[in-house]
């Protein structure tokens, strides 16, 4: 019996990335150059780390990455779906690099992947009225591309793979980091939570971890590798290990990840409150490396929305939770995402909403109008909320945000915190910018040599979002 398909396939795709560098060569000669990709990625954290692995084969088989659009020889569009607008910035972006294959660059290949392709209504729209794309798949076999690449270059026509769902999980993939010195780590892949609103289940499929096993080994790698910072990523990361043969709590797994020596940031995202342990909370109070920043979606404030959301909290829950938080870190930064209009909310309801921003006071908060995604349960429910409504209500919700944002996040101003630097500043050269480890910005004078370390930084001055210190 086979015990590991998912290295009898690393070994299948190593086969097809060898097959594609020599076509990539024969044409490589023609034009006197190496290929060039680039890829547009949308959406959430997911699909950064998914863009790393598809630019981590492009390199294998001998692309190098291009910044410009207009120069590349293979364009990918990484696709989010998870609200409409997401969708329509594709099909705009999709029609003007049309004009560029008929205009500049008849050989230009075009691939689009990710969330939306998961839509069998978008696949068909790309059928019929984008037949210049070259390659479609989806969110569950972009370990394949090396393959698609090779039936892209061999095949007439568009090639269309996209997998309904997936219990695979392929390991050992290559990848290309956008940053050297912190990284994004995998820790589950997709969601059962089916929140009544958001489509993110449908297309990523069913909830499955990968063992403490493969995730250590890939944060040992990375720091031997030079990474001080990981973000662990899933939908809902409080949930990790249930399915496992040997469950293993999330907990336990940030226990396990505390002890790789060298690393010296964990960060992880996103909570779900349903699932947030009180032995979390503890492993937060003790842990050295955890950072000082909880991201927990609230989405509303209302417990009676949240009913018909599906999200399996209440509002007074929800506060106990950040008390919770709070007392066992006390300067924690927590920040949220929130959505208004979602049908059936009445003012009082939304009231409920910006009563939990007034008493928990977030460092930030990314809000969203609600967006009707066909396919889920909201999108058939009665009262959708009028446009003009929800547009008050969003503005209101928006200024009231930003306001204690920057009330709280100057809280830590005269001490010296350590900050990890990540780029030069990108108005002042003479300055480095870089984060606190509750994720607040800091500028300071500085040289570039100063990239991926971490220095003792003294705030001096406090800028709504931001802080200008000295390094101390
Ligand atoms: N798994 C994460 C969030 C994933 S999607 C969680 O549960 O918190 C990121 C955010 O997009 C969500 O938190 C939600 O606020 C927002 N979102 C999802 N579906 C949406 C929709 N249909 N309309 C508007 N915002 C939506
Ligand atoms: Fe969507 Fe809810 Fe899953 Fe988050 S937990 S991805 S909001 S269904
Ligand atoms: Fe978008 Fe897919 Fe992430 S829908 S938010 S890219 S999981």
């Amino acid at each position: 019996m086979n015990q590991n398909p998912s290295a009898e396939e690393s070994l299948r795709q190593q086969e097809y990335i060898r097959k594609v560098r020599e076509l990539t060569k024969e044409k490589e000669e023609k034009l006197g150059r190496k290929l060039r990709f680039h890829i547009e990625t949308l959406g959430c954290q997911m699909n950064a780390k998914d863009s790393e692995k598809l630019a981590g084969i492009l390199t294998e088989i001998g692309y190098v990455s291009e910044e410009e659009e207009e120069k590349a020889d293979f364009v990918l569009y990484n696709t989010c779906t998870v609200r409409e607008n997401a969708n329509l910035k594709i099909y705009g972006r999709l029609g003007y690099l049309h004009s560029l294959k008929k205009r500049k660059n008849p050989g230009l290949r075009i691939a689009v992947c990710g969330c939306m392709m998961q839509e069998p209504d978008e696949v068909q729209t790309i059928r019929e009225k984008y037949s210049f794309v070259n390659l479609v798949f989806g969110t569950h076999n972009i370990f394949r591309l090396a393959e698609l690449m090779y039936r892209m270059e061999t095949e007439e026509g568009m090639i269309i793979d996209v997998w309904e769902g997936t219990d695979e999980i392929v390991e050992d993939l290559p990848a290309v980091r956008k940053y050297p010195f912190k990284s994004g780590v995998n820790i589950m892949y997709g969601c059962n939570n089916f929140c009544t609103y958001c489509i993110v289940p449908y297309v990523r499929g069913r909830e499955r971890s990968r063992t403490p096993e493969d995730i250590l080994s890939e944060i040992r790698a990375l720091v031997s590798d030079g990474v001080k910072e990981v973000m662990l990523l899933g939908q809902n990361v409080n949930s990790y290990g249930k399915t496992l043969e040997k469950p293993v709590s999330f907990s336990e797994l940030l226990r396990r990840i505390e002890e790789v020596e060298g690393l010296e940031r964990i960060r992880f995202m996103t909570s779900h409150p349903k699932d947030l342990s009180d032995e979390l909370i503890e492993t937060l109070a003790h842990s050295k490396k955890i950072c000082n920043h909880f991201h927990l979606p609230l989405q509303s404030g209302s417990t009676r929305i949240l009913k018909e959301m599906n999200r399996h909290y209440t509002k007074e829950q929800y506060l106990e939770i950040v008390r919770k938080l709070r007392e066992a870190v006390p300067d924690i930064s927590i920040t949220t995402d929130l959505i208004v209009g979602f049908p059936g909310e009445t003012e009082e309801d939304f009231q409920e909403t910006m009563d939990v921003v007034r008493r928990v006071r977030y460092d930030s908060a990314f809000t969203f109008i609600y967006s009707k995604r066909t396919g889920t349960p909201a999108a058939k429910m009665e009262d959708q909320v009028p446009e003009e409504i929800v547009k008050d209500r969003f503005d209101r919700l928006l200024a009231l945000v930003q306001t204690i944002g920057q009330e709280v996040s100057g809280r830590d101003l005269g001490k010296v915190l350590p900050v990890l630097v990540e780029e030069v500043n990108r108005q002042d050269g003479t300055m480095v910018s870089g984060r606190l480890t509750n994720n607040t910005l800091v500028h300071f004078p500085g040289k570039k040599e100063l990239i991926g370390s971490i220095v003792p930084v003294k705030l001096m001055e406090s800028r709504g979002f931001y802080y200008i210190g000295e390094q101390a």
